[in-house]
């Protein structure tokens, strides 16, 4: 999952690629690198462990000139994240520089090939092989370099978004893609790559998304990209325009990325709704409902699958079309499902959620099941991505894109898609009632001003609460029905960027085991809002308390008895029960968010983490 951008055209390369590797940073930060052939001193090749900014450091002073480059930022598969791994990758003769993101399965075996050959190796990653391999073919069959590249990539297995350049021609980037993402922009005498669009977008809105097997043949005098496959036949391209403006992608005022998404959610859910929710025809559409009624309302059955916070979301969406589609839905992990040998058929419909639309595991997830027959149905973020070309219909959630590592306004964005989803299909089957309908379009209208308010009235507060907090090394999130999911959304978000080690648990369940490690160190969060099981979660409360756990509660603002048992509470503002989610989980996101900030942790760019994954 690195990020990936290249530059051929007028300008100077180097501030073009910089401030591209700074926009794909949320894709890996182990180390990041520049190769540049400048006017002086021919192919410059920079790179070191650590992020853009260190990379930034040790060019200062460097040559980096000249109007061709590629740069990379690295998460590491193959080889610890350190300088000599980092990309580029040169070719044992110094000819070829590459970068690369994604995983040449079978490197082992051509590097063994290559190296009884007599090929030096630097490095211990498996992009080394591929420069390697280009170059040898290069030479030995005394071939160009699109010819080397076609045929070493006949002979790879893996994915790979890679670039690549020659030494003595300036002119010319190859680029290739199989399963990792790859856009090409092009400008006006001038083209520019990317891992994705938000590199390209304040030079050009003109973009060509790769598909798997192309190969794009940039040149800097000519004024198209030629694509061709690995047999060399010519492929077409439409030029798309792209709908991304500057200020999506900047912090825009807030310290990070992630405090400015989770302030967003209001603006970012009405996005989401424009045009699907109406309360005055008081209805919901989805275009995707319309143009496939029959395949989604005569499901026999939903598979969701997803990873990571797009799991949370989809058991969620159970709830929700079992409750109103009167439909059985099953939640799978997809790296569990993509290995499973799942019954499936055309009488069912996988649902497949993903924020970047790119994550590996999930993408084999909807190949899998379209082979065996389902209609798939996509839930992404990202527009263009490899997910939603893969689906036979969709929705995007239009979030606008989402730069900090933990998922937030994409996980409520979910939400919302899958509610609408549910209501829509519902409403065509026939299986909710008119006043239960008209009310739910009402209430999830209401969501974006009520999550206002509550960001509003709860920040200060959980910024104050976050402080008491930071000594604990676990932490335990309960909810149950609708908001267990989002207890389990709590703990992940604390988990993924202040490393406190924290559970989500159904409520009821705690006393099955998570109950042993109550003790007064340990803070509870409770997702307590008044509803059908208020009672229930009363008494899980007092067990808590009981043991002198530590309760930080989540109650509606008409609650009278929870607060009183808390050691701190958070008011919801008051909606439907199916609809709490996109309320409750906004108070959970800030309190992770407080938690990381207060402890001095990188809230953008976590640790071992990344925001797209793109390898297994
Ligand atoms: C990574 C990200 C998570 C995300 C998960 C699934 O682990 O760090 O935030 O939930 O991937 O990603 P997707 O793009 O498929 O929603």
């Amino acid at each position: 999952m690195c990020g990936i951008v290249g530059y051929i055209g007028k300008r100077q390369a180097y501030p073009v690629l910089i401030k591209g590797l700074k926009r794909l940073e949320y894709r890996g930060y182990d180390s990041a690198g520049v190769a540049l052939i400048t006017e002086s001193s021919g192919l410059q090749v920079y790179k070191t462990k650590g992020k853009v900014a260190d990379l930034e450091k040790y060019t200062d002073g460097k040559d980096v000139t000249g109007t061709i480059g590629i740069a990379h930022t690295r998460w590491a598969t193959h080889g610890e994240p350190n300088s000599t791994n980092a990309h580029p990758h040169i070719s044992a003769s110094g000819q070829l520089a590459i970068i690369h993101n994604g995983i040449i399965e079978n490197y082992a075996v051509l590097k063994d090939q290559l190296m009884e050959k007599g090929v030096e190796f630097r490095s211990d990653t498996d992009t080394e092989v591929l420069v390697q391999l280009i170059d040898y073919i290069r030479t030995k069959k005394n071939v160009d370099l699109l010819t080397s590249v076609r045929m070493a990539l006949r002979m790879v297995i893996g994915a790979y978004a890679l670039a690549i350049i020659d030494k003595d021609n300036p002119d010319q980037i190859i680029a290739a893609r199989q399963s990792s993402p790859l856009v090409v922009g092009i400008g006006d005498g001038e083209f520019f790559l990317g891992s994705d669009a938000s590199p390209i977008v304040e030079y050009t809105d003109k973009v060509v998304y790769l598909d798997d097997q192309d190969i794009a043949v940039i040149n800097r005098n000519s004024d198209h990209v030629e694509f061709v496959n690995v047999n060399n036949e010519k492929i077409d391209h439409e030029i798309k325009k792209i709908n991304l403006n500057l200020s999506q992608i900047e912090k825009g005022g807030y310290p990070h990325f992630m405090l400015k998404e989770i302030f967003e959610q209001p603006q970012c859910l009405m996005d989401c709704m424009r045009g699907r929710v109406n309360v005055d025809l008081n209805n919901v559409v989805l275009s995707a409902v319309i143009d496939y009624r029959k395949e989604l309302i005569n499901a026999r059955r939903f598979i969701i699958v997803a990873c990571g916070t797009s799991w949370h979301a989809g058991l969620i969406g159970k709830q929700l079309i079992e409750n109103f589609c009167q439909i059985p839905v099953e939640v799978e992990y997809a790296s569990e499902f993509r290995y499973s040998n799942p019954v499936i058929d055309n009488r069912d419909v996988v649902i497949a959620i993903s924020q970047s639309g790119e994550t590996a595991d999930t993408l084999a997830a909807v190949e899998l099941a379209k082979k065996r027959g389902a209609f798939i149905f996509g839930i992404c973020n990202a527009i263009g991505s490899s997910i939603p070309r893969a689906t036979n219909t969709g929705s995007y959630i239009h979030v606008g894109p989402e730069i900090g590592v933990a998922s937030t306004k994409a996980f409520t964005g979910q939400v919302t898609v899958l509610t609408m989803l549910s209501l829509a299909i519902a409403k065509a089957r026939g299986t909710i009632e008119n006043h239960e309908y008209e009310t739910l379009v009402r209430e999830l209208n209401a969501i974006p001003e009520k999550q206002k308010q509550l960001l509003d009235e709860c920040n200060e507060k959980i910024h104050e609460i976050a402080k008491i907090f930071t000594y604990a090394r676990n932490f335990l999130y309960l909810g149950r029905g609708y908001n267990y999911p989002v207890a389990l959304e709590g703990a992940l978000k604390l988990k993924e960027i202040s490393y406190i080690h924290a559970e989500g648990y159904p409520a009821a369940e705690m006393k099955h085991g998570p109950i042993a490690l109550i003790d007064e160190e340990m803070p509870v969060v409770v997702v307590a809002t008044k509803n059908a099981l208020y009672e229930k979660l009363m008494s899980n409360i007092q067990e808590i308390k009981a043991r002198k756990g530590r309760v930080i509660a989540i109650v509606s603002k008409d609650d009278d008895k929870v607060r009183e048992l808390a050691d701190e509470y958070i008011e919801l503002p008051k909606t439907l029960e199916c609809l709490e989610p996109l309320l409750a989980t906004i108070p959970l996101q800030l309190m992770a968010y407080y938690i990381a900030v207060a402890k001095g942790k990188d809230v953008d760019q976590p640790r071992n983490l990344a925001k797209s994954v793109t390898v297994e």
